[in-house]
């Protein structure tokens, strides 16, 4: 699986103020979708367009228009975070849900909810996650995903683990689908909750304010 981390240093600012534990959640919430808009337009670079004339209030100029179908898979709840600002900078892309809670206990991802249906087709989805810890949630969206037969899959996450990298790839390659994974930064490690560290703690709850 590709890898792809960010290096601008917009993306760099505005990841040490979600780090900070003082960042309230309004501040979060707001960086979050932010810093979610940089992980996007990066990601997108290789997404195909299709030219096109456009008159201009003096000529006809030659553009261009996207010419695959876009998918937002958020996953619930902190993906949702993710999602505000890429949906207003393309707003005709579709929108599917997974839900996954994680079981406490064991750290194994738990599927609730999915809307995935045959719009996936040909599309090219990405996943918005802002954590990506021990990989487990997201193996499961991109083997959940991959039965749809999408274009490409593409993987939006803030913060990642080596451990989640790991098991991410490891399911990838498996697979006969194009898999990229694109975040503003690879942490050290995960502590024994799952928790990513030094990480930026709970993504949801400091999104939502239910820390
Ligand atoms: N989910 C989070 O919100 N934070 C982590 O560090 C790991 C999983």
């Amino acid at each position: 699986m590709d890898v792809i981390v960010l290096s601008n240093p917009l993306s760099v600012h505005l990841l040490s103020i979600l780090r900070d534990e003082k960042t309230g959640t309004k501040e979060f919430r707001r960086t979050l979708a932010a810093l979610s808009s940089i992980i996007f337009i990066k990601s997108s670079e290789d997404i195909d367009t299709e030219v096109i004339k456009v008159k201009t209030p003096f000529e006809y100029a030659m553009c261009a228009q996207l010419s695959e179908k876009i998918v937002f898979v958020p996953i619930l709840r902190a993906g949702l975070a993710m999602l505000s600002n890429i949906l207003e900078i393309f707003p005709d892309a579709i929108v599917e849900h997974i839900g996954i809670y994680r079981d406490e206990k064991t750290l194994k991802p738990e599927p609730y909810y999915s809307s995935l249906d045959d719009k996936v087709e040909n599309s090219v989805v990405f996943i918005l996650d802002p954590m990506l810890a021990t990989g487990g949630t997201i193996s499961y969206a991109v083997e959940k995903i991959a039965q749809y037969k999408p274009a490409r899959i593409k993987i939006l996450s803030v913060v990642a683990a080596p451990e989640g990298i790991e098991r991410v790839s490891k399911t990838v390659d498996k697979m006969d689908i194009d898999v990229k994974l694109c975040v503003s930064a690879i942490d050290r490690t995960l502590n024994q909750n799952g928790y990513i560290i030094p990480g930026l703690g709970d993504a949801g709850d400091r999104a939502f304010g239910t820390q």
